[in-house]
């Protein structure tokens, strides 16, 4: 079985539902760690009350040296059994852009949900990005994580329509109920061995 990181900033929900799901035996995957770089994150309290371990590692002050910063990463989520070759690493909502070394070591095992239709609308404020280009579809996509941003192969996406009167309040919460679908659903296909890595192209068995 895969020992599962989950590294975040800050509300956490897209966590929650990852683990809930494997609390309800969903998802046949270790939950081992989560990881925040900010000490209020919301979502320590919530991983602490599902009875899961958690770690602090503080980001600030460590701006200008991701390479830095990552190495207390990798050796964290280490020492909880989450390496290359036995775990998995899901990005939710963790607001830092990872090294290219990190992502090197961890190649294909690091995952990561954006609220967006990819590769539309990168970066942050992604449902702001759709309101105002006046898209008429956005979502939500889980992908794996590459050195570029929000540009590795795409695992599974979720579409969502865009209304008239919507806000970016409201569409936010509509892209955010179809990524608590799509993120437990990626993670239980690549704890059960089903996603295959061909280039660019997933294939799911
Ligand atoms: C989610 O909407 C996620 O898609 C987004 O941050 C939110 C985190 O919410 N991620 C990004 O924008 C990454 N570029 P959560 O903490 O409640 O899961």
């Amino acid at each position: 079985m895969l020992n599962l990181g989950i590294l975040i900033s800050g509300r956490g929900s897209n966590m929650e539902n990852i683990l809930k799901s494997i609390k309800n035996k969903k998802i046949p995957i270790n939950p081992a760690v989560v990881i925040s770089n900010r000490t209020e994150a919301r979502g320590l309290k919530i991983a602490e009350k599902l009875g899961i371990k958690t770690e602090i590692i503080e980001s600030k002050g460590f701006e200008g040296s991701r390479v830095d910063y990552d190495k207390k990463i990798i050796s964290s989520l280490k020492k909880y059994g989450v390496t290359p070759e036995n775990g998995l690493v899901c990005l939710a909502g963790f607001m830092r852009i990872i090294s290219p070394q990190f992502v090197k070591k961890f190649k294909n095992r690091i995952i990561n949900i954006h609220p967006a239709l990819l590769p539309s609308f990168t970066g942050l404020n992604a449902q702001k990005q759709a309101l105002e280009y006046g898209a008429k579809y956005s979502g939500c996509t889980v992908h794996f994580v590459d050195a570029g941003m929000d540009t590795g192969p795409i695992i599974i996406q979720a579409v969502v329509k865009i209304k008239e009167n919507d806000t970016e309040e409201s569409l936010s919460k509509r892209i955010l109920k179809e990524e608590h679908k799509i993120y437990p659903e990626a993670v239980n296909l690549i704890a059960r061995n089903r996603v295959k890595v061909s280039g660019r192209r997933i294939i799911i068995s």
